[in-house]
């Protein structure tokens, strides 16, 4: 038989972000940032429809380069002009997994700093700065992007400034952009002195609201061919008066372009027959093995060491966002069942005020941890009960996947991400946990009665724990989806 030989299309992708693991982390968008692309890059092209992605990935060089640097193979130098001058630039190139990494070093980019300041003049020069430097390598790259992917409101301005140049019939006007929002109230408010001190013009944009024409987020989403938010739920919501930040109904003009897709995780870093952090490892096959890690979290925490006691966690930024207060509110509520609670996290200082109150006024069943630990925290997941995630919205989140993945059942609002991912009780046996509507300390109490009633049923609990710990949170999942979106710009 004759071999029948398939041609590959490849799509060029430049994916940029301000953080992305392992460089640098502060939230869920350096998770993504390295996951997304890895997974892109590794699809099959037989999966794909005869498809092939090389996509890249561009970050500013943050005070992290010193430990990576003996990593760095390459460096270009090249000039961006600005309304400041033209600044001498450099780019360097790397490779993780296989997945090629530029990264861009300037004085406009300092080190000195951590990636968010509280300072918006400062960040916002450094991050549209950046933005003005991934396009202006691309002229310095022997390779051309087909598509810009841009993250959140630091490189939304990017196919913005791709426009300006399609206006001034240069080449690079042919590249499509995709914009994908993380966390939508996060607009680039204050760095309107950064845009004009780097010459970009505001947009005019007519069907943008006025006071949106001056600010990072929505330039970027005026300009981008297609908008992603991090699930079909976020996408919806922002639709929304309640949710859209002023944007809903410019939003809404755009619904054609704006589609949700679940960010996923790392399966394979976050698997609790292999995690090195935990005392018992387990699968779905030797699932009583937790009831050891709940044993060492008792005893460590000088909680009582009872197995029949839920013990509930919260893990995450101490924000509005994550409901906190509304945990807080909603343990004090919780009266007449045996529950113990850990808090692990950090964030507005009044909230952690809080926090550490709730443990003295509970020191029997509450321990609150005011620091970041992700060791401590994956021994959390490995032998808590229940995760406690009340926020008040929630593009995508991570915790709650973390959690089902390690068999901790999560009780949650029922907003954007985590009503995508978590099969709500109601849905009898393939229930994965807990999902609730109001935004009140009394509705996730009574829901964590609720919760509290089916753990007495152990073999039903069981059941909920083996559904949670099967679901399939791969990046897979998310890398097709993207993938589709990118084959409809092609061509
Ligand atoms: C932001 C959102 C979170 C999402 C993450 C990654 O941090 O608040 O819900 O999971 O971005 O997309």
């Amino acid at each position: 038989m004759d071999q029948v030989l398939t041609k590959t299309e490849k799509i060029n992708v430049l994916f940029s972000a301000v953080e992305a693991d392992p460089f640098v982390k502060v939230g869920g968008l350096g998770d993504v940032a390295y996951a997304l692309p890895y997974a892109l890059r590794n699809l099959h092209p037989e999966d794909i429809n005869n498809h092939e992605i090389d996509i890249r990935l561009v970050i500013p060089c943050h005070s992290f380069s010193c430990d990576f640097q003996d990593t760095f193979t390459e460096r270009t130098v090249f000039d961006v002009k600005t309304a400041m001058g033209d600044i001498p630039t450099t780019a360097y190139s790397t490779e993780i997994n296989g997945l090629p990494i530029y990264i861009i070093s300037s004085r406009l980019i300092p080190q000195d700093t951590s990636v968010y300041t509280s300072d918006d003049y400062v960040d916002g020069l450094k991050f549209l700065f950046f933005s003005q430097a991934t396009l202006a390598l691309v002229k310095h790259l022997n390779w051309q992007p087909d598509i810009f992917h841009v993250n959140d409101w630091h490189t939304a301005i990017t196919p913005y400034l791709i426009d300006l140049q399609k206006s001034n019939g240069r080449s690079e006007g042919r590249m499509k952009s995709v914009l994908t929002i993380h966390n939508l109230p996060f607009l680039g408010t204050g760095t309107e002195e950064a845009i004009n001190d780097l010459g970009i013009p505001f947009s005019s944009n007519s069907k943008l609201p006025v006071w949106a024409r001056k600010l990072p987020l929505p330039i970027g989403l005026s300009a981008s061919d297609k908008i992603v938010a991090v699930s079909p739920t976020y996408a919806n919501e922002i639709l929304t008066p309640e949710f859209g930040c002023g944007l809903d109904k410019y939003l809404s003009m755009r619904k054609n372009s704006l589609s949700g897709i679940v960010n996923g995780i790392d399966t394979q870093l976050w698997n609790p027959a292999t995690d090195s952090e935990i005392l018992a490892r387990y699968s779905i096959h030797n699932l009583y093995e937790r009831q050891n890690n709940k044993h060492v979290l008792q005893n460590e925490l000088k909680l009582q060491l009872d197995p029949d006691i839920p013990l509930l966690a919260f893990i995450g930024r101490m924000s509005h966002q994550k409901g906190i207060d509304l945990i807080i509110d909603g343990l004090r509520l919780l009266k007449g069942v045996p529950w113990q609670a850990i808090i692990l996290g950090t964030g507005e200082v009044k909230l952690e005020k809080q926090a550490l109150q709730l443990e003295s006024e509970f020191p029997d069943n509450v321990r609150t941890l005011i620091k970041y630990d992700s060791k401590f925290s994956r021994r959390i997941y490995a032998g808590a009960d229940m995760l406690l995630m009340p926020s008040r919205y929630e593009p995508c989140g991570l915790a709650q996947m973390i959690a089902m993945r390690y068999g901790c059942i999560p009780i949650a609002r029922a907003t954007g991400g985590l009503k995508d991912t978590i099969s709500d009780v109601s849905k009898s046996l393939n229930a994965t946990g807990f999902l609730f509507e109001e935004e009140s300390g009394q509705a996730l109490a009574d829901t964590i009665l609720k919760a509290v009633e089916t753990y007495k049923n152990k073999p039903g609990w069981h059941i909920m724990q083996t559904k949670a710990m099967q679901k399939d949170f791969s990046w897979h999942q998310s890398a097709l989806k993207y993938t589709r979106l990118y084959m409809g710009l092609q061509g």
